[in-house]
């Protein structure tokens, strides 16, 4: 395309979103095509996701636009487009986006046509964005957190520029709705509900990548539902680094739990869950809520990330070991079935051997249907980052196989439990290594494998789970 007909084509754009974008979808149609005609082939595009459930929900999104303006989309990093999703919570997720780029390097020089993009929490910092200025050239076009929205935009951008397009923004009140989006599941997919965190726990960087809270309206999210539900979604993850503040920084007046009641009422919508609840701002107006959902999956996600309250402090968690074990037992007394999952931190600085043994009791003391348990990991920017007494990596390493142990052992016991009854189950897909099997999800959350076919997919039904494998059943479907 020459200069001329670029500058006219981005002049004549709308400045309203999202009918800006669906303008650059509609220009980019017309590259893609001369593109497969010069070619004589399809264009394909390949999205790879690191990190939480955010990102992948995020990913739904870039893949929507991407089908929109034509590419096929397949697995391979072998595509014409290639896109990683990132995550920066720990600095491992930041060495495997550097590792697999050093392999697309050498693809793209295979396939001059080959356009490399990445987005994400990781393209927030300004250390990632400085390295990939300076030895990730090759790289086309590079944007954050806030303004995914405008992928269409971006990459025709890219298409006309002979040099990376960066486009990061610090922070942003924008909410964009209404883009096309491609779920991985027809029948479950998340809603984000708020974006951002204010929390500022000490050793996070979420609340830097991800900027502050800001929520959706609920008419919004409620209509997002509706339109989800008649497309055949029958389970909802309704997403936010902390769903406990939603509706803080409204003009309506509502909380997480008013939300939660508003959602239940949605005709033909069967589940709900969310993700992540923190400990501080779980009301008991939530617990009553959940205790009394006929939709709200019997399972929390409840972050503790240390069991002691010298740690919790420094992590400037604004709970201590007790106040989350009242927390606890307030939950099991209203739920008493519910399945408790959490996120652990190990080696946090200063921790010591005292300071673990209180995790180690916090876990055995709430028994953990599961928990994610993490090394810690120094993020630059975070507070902890400077603290002293950075813990030795021999000793982080023991105490972490130590935790790992007792929380294993307590997540087969609680799996038990449910052995020889009968639940409902939503069936996902075919069993990966036994077309004869199709896999399921309990309420909360465990898998089951039974006897089925494809028809049963995105269907509830009744199982009955025969026998306990650990972390997942072998059942039988019953028929009412
Ligand atoms: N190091 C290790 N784990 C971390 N998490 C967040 N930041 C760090 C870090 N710097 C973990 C927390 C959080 C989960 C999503 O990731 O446990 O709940
Ligand atoms: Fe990070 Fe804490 Fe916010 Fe969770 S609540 S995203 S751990 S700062």
């Amino acid at each position: 395309m020459n200069n001329r007909t670029y500058i006219e084509i981005v002049n004549g754009a709308p400045i309203e979103e999202p009918a800006r974008q669906y303008y650059f979808m509609e220009q980019l149609k017309n590259v893609i095509q001369e593109k497969e005609s010069t070619l004589g082939r399809k264009l394909v595009a390949s999205v790879a996701t690191f990190g939480c459930q955010m990102n992948a929900h995020d990913s739904e999104k870039i893949i929507g636009i991407l089908r929109e303006i034509g590419y096929e989309i397949v697995e391979d990093a072998k595509a014409d487009f290639v896109l990683y999703n990132t995550c920066t919570v720990r600095e491992n997720a930041n060495l495997k986006v550097y590792g697999r780029l050093g392999h697309l390097k050498k693809l793209k020089e295979k396939n001059p046509n080959m356009m490399i993009a990445l987005c994400g929490c990781m393209m927030q910092e300004n250390v990632v964005i400085e390295k990939l200025k300076k030895s990730y050239r090759f790289v086309d076009l590079v944007f954050g957190t806030h303004n995914i929205f405008k992928l269409a935009e971006l990459m025709f951008e890219a298409f006309n520029a002979d040099k990376t397009v960066y486009d990061i923004w610090e922070d942003t009140t924008m909410i964009v709705e209404n883009l096309p989006s491609v779920r991985k599941y027809s029948f479950k997919t998340g809603v984000n509900i708020m974006y951002g965190c204010n929390n500022f726990c000490s050793y996070c960087i979420v609340p830097y990548v991800r900027g502050r809270e800001r929520s959706r309206k609920s008419e919004d999210i409620i209509k997002e539902i509706e339109s989800l539900v008649k497309d055949g979604v029958v389970e909802i993850m309704l997403l936010g680094q902390n769903v406990n503040s939603y509706g803080k920084n409204l003009d309506e007046n509502i909380t997480f739990a008013g939300l939660l009641e508003k959602i239940e009422q949605i005709e033909g919508l069967e589940r709900i869950r969310f993700m992540t609840s923190h400990p501080k701002d779980l009301s008991d107006e939530l617990i009553e809520v959940m205790s009394k959902s006929k939709k709200i999956c019997n399972h929390l996600h409840l972050p503790v990330q240390s069991g002691s309250t010298d740690i919790l402090t420094k992590m400037n968690r604004r709970y201590t070991k007790e106040g989350y074990l009242e927390l606890v037992k307030k939950i099991k007394d209203k739920n008493p079935d519910i399945s408790l999952t959490t996120d652990i931190i190990v080696g946090f600085p200063g921790e010591t051997e005292e300071d673990f043994l209180e995790t180690m009791d916090i876990v055995k003391q709430v028994e953990y249907d599961s928990a994610y348990t993490f090394i810690y990991s120094k993020r630059t920017g975070t507070p902890a980052a400077s603290y002293d007494n950075q813990v030795p990596d021999d000793i982080v390493k023991d105490r972490f196989d130590r935790l790992l142990k007792v929380v294993q052992d307590i997540s087969a016991k609680r799996a038990n439990m449910l052995e020889g009854t009968v639940q409902d189950v939503l069936v996902e897909e075919i069993n990966d290594h036994d077309d004869e099997l199709v896999t399921g999800r309990l309420s909360n959350n465990l898998l089951v494998h039974f006897k089925g076919d494809k028809d049963l997919i995105g269907k509830i039904v009744s199982v009955k789970l025969n026998e306990c494998k650990g972390f997942y059943y072998f059942g039988e479907m019953i028929n009412e």
